[in-house]
């Protein structure tokens, strides 16, 4: 239930303070679990001066952290991070994820991939056997996007992934937009039996920007319990 699932997050993001340190250069994640981070991190930070440089991986992250009082600069005039924490839609055995489900994976990608470590903050209900439940969300330009999509049934069925539905994202009745003004395809697959082959063959397609699909990426996923609790998966 969501009490449940609230207390998860916390509980994770609270595990997740505790790695921070003095003068860290942090990447912020987005969606709910990423929020409770920044507000306790804010909470840390404020209390014990810890001279933090933070990259926000949307919009709505980099105007919270700041409205905290968080030091938020560009990705590129920090360069380089020690640590991003975010959260994810799937977590597999390998620490392979599906994340995107706020629309975020693009700047989450880059940011983690900028990052000496990446920690993702999960309740439960994220962690699977195997990746695929979860719409994989891909990022695509607004120009020939109907081509593009497509192409991608096309390659789902090259990887025999079958008809699947590739739906455009709504918000409000209308096309959602991402922070960098692109559209968003929300495949719904089931199961993705081999994700590195998917993703090889979605980066592949010409108006795919980047796909949900984070392989090899993150190093530990700490996954809260309603009891305040954490398990680490590395
Ligand atoms: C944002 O685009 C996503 O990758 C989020 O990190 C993911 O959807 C997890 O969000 P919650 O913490 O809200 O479940």
């Amino acid at each position: 239930d969501a009490t449940a699932t609230d207390l998860s997050k916390d509980a994770a993001a609270t595990a997740a303070v505790a790695l921070v340190e003095p003068g860290m250069r942090l990447g912020l994640g987005t969606g709910s679990t990423a929020v409770i981070f920044v507000r306790r991190l804010a909470q840390r930070a404020a209390a014990e001066g810890l001279a933090l440089r933070c990259a926000a991986t949307s919009k709505a992250t980099a105007q919270l952290a700041a409205s905290l009082g968080l030091r938020v600069e560009e990705l590129d005039d920090i360069g380089w991070l020690d640590l991003t924490i975010d959260g994810a839609d799937e977590v597999d055995p390998d620490l392979n994820l599906i994340k995107g489900g706020g629309a975020a994976h693009l700047r989450e990608k880059i940011v983690a991939m900028a990052s000496d470590r990446m920690v993702v903050i999960a309740d439960q209900g994220k962690v699977v056997d195997r990746l695929g439940q979860f719409h994989l969300p891909v990022e695509v330009i607004p120009f020939g996007w109907q081509t593009t999509r497509k192409l991608i049934t096309r390659a789902l069925d090259a990887l025999d992934l079958g008809q699947r539905p590739v739906l455009l994202r709504q918000r409000d009745n209308k096309p959602l937009l991402t922070d960098e003004g692109n559209l968003i395809l929300d495949l719904a697959l089931e199961a993705i039996p081999d994700p590195q082959a998917l993703a090889d063959r979605l980066s592949r397609i010409a108006g795919v920007v980047e796909h949900g699909l984070f392989l090899n990426i993150c190093h530990v996923a700490i996954i809260g319990r309603p009891d305040g609790s954490v398990v680490e998966l590395q």
